[in-house]
């Protein structure tokens, strides 16, 4: 029998709480500054990471934000995204959907253009040279307005048949999903569909107001349900996908301890948990370290571990067909591992 770590990697998973902007490494930030002599605060790799040291989203936040300003061409998109699917290849991905957050570029003067043509770039060579199947989410950054987000929307327009969905990330507390009612309903309007953070650092009202108000596909994150029995029956009940990320709990102390973190009583309530990484590069794993950092922590057995894998594609936004296709390969890996 192969090692748990083997195990993991072994397993076909998607990945559908990706940041694409939190893959960046400091290497890549360090070369791509170089290339568009853009200066940096940092005088090594070792100081960027040292830096990555959060008690908060918000620590988090101020320092991924400054980061991305090494991003500046569709090559760099590119670059990142090739990256990130290099890496995730050796984890087992076979299908990601990935988040981007437009308006921090756009907000720099970077084109909306620039980053999704060097996004979808690296797609289409992703599925080419590790078979890996990829899907884009537009995210709204819910501490900006209701109009910029609609504007984003706007600016999206060309490429709306290219996107998958719209998400909502960035500060959760104070802005709460109400803030979006409406530019999600014509996000719905045009086909796309819907997922949110909700629940991280927010309290379970936030979760509610995202299943009611927003009307979501799919939680990011949605930790903080679990203080309202009430909402886990309803999530249960309902079959909705939560994505989960471990180390990024741990990094924004989320939870105090790995031994705390709730994932195996999310399965064990009978909630559809997934484990992400949310943004690899700053919270130490990608995600076959996520699904072995809480395996390791909270003793989840080869059954729970198939049973995240499974959820994985469940809940993606992938077709009937493709999803069937996905669960039986994960049941022959099962059957001969
Ligand atoms: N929460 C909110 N916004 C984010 C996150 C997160 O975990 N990662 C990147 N943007
Ligand atoms: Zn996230």
């Amino acid at each position: 029998m192969t090692d748990l770590p083997a195990f993991i990697r072994g397993l076909p998973k998607a990945e559908l709480h990706l940041h694409i902007e939190g893959s960046l490494e400091p290497e890549l930030m360090f070369a791509l500054a170089a290339r568009n002599g853009v200066a940096i605060p940092y005088g090594s790799v070792e100081e960027v990471r040292a830096a990555y040291s959060f008690s908060r989203l918000q620590d988090f936040l101020d320092i991924y934000y400054a980061g991305a300003d090494v991003l500046r061409t569709a090559a760099d998109f590119r670059d990142l995204a090739l990256a990130y699917f290099a890496r995730v290849a050796a984890d087992g991905v076979v299908h990601a959907e990935i988040m981007f957050d437009p308006q921090t570029h756009t907000a720099r003067g970077v084109p909306f253009g620039t980053v999704i043509e060097g996004l979808l770039s690296a797609m289409a060579e992703a599925e080419a040279k590790h078979g890996i199947s990829s899907a884009l989410i537009m995210c709204f950054l819910r501490h900006l307005s209701e109009e910029d987000a609609f504007a984003t929307l706007r600016a999206a327009e060309p490429w709306l048949p290219r996107i998958a969905a719209v998400g909502l990330d960035s500060s959760e507390l104070g802005h709460p999903p109400a803030k979006f009612a409406r530019v999600f309903a014509e996000a719905r309007r045009r086909g796309l569909r819907l997922v949110a953070h909700a629940g991280e650092e927010g309290p379970p009202e936030y979760v509610r107001e995202a299943l009611d108000l927003l009307g979501v596909d799919r939680l990011d994150h949605g930790n903080r349900s679990l203080e309202d029995p009430g909402l886990v029956a309803r999530l249960a009940r309902t079959g909705m996908t939560l994505t989960v990320c471990p180390l990024s709990n741990l990094k924004l102390c989320v939870v105090d301890d790995m031994a705390d973190h709730p994932i195996d009583r999310m399965l064990r309530e009978g909630l559809r948990a997934t484990v992400n990484s949310d943004d690899p590069a700053y919270f130490g794993g990608y995600v076959a370290d996520n699904y072995l950092a809480a395996a390791e922590a909270r003793g989840l057995d080869r059954r729970d571990l198939a049973a995240l894998a499974r959820n994985s594609f469940l809940g993606s936004f992938l077709p009937d067909e493709a999803v069937a296709a996905h669960l039986a390969r994960l049941d022959a890996y099962l059957a001969a591992a």
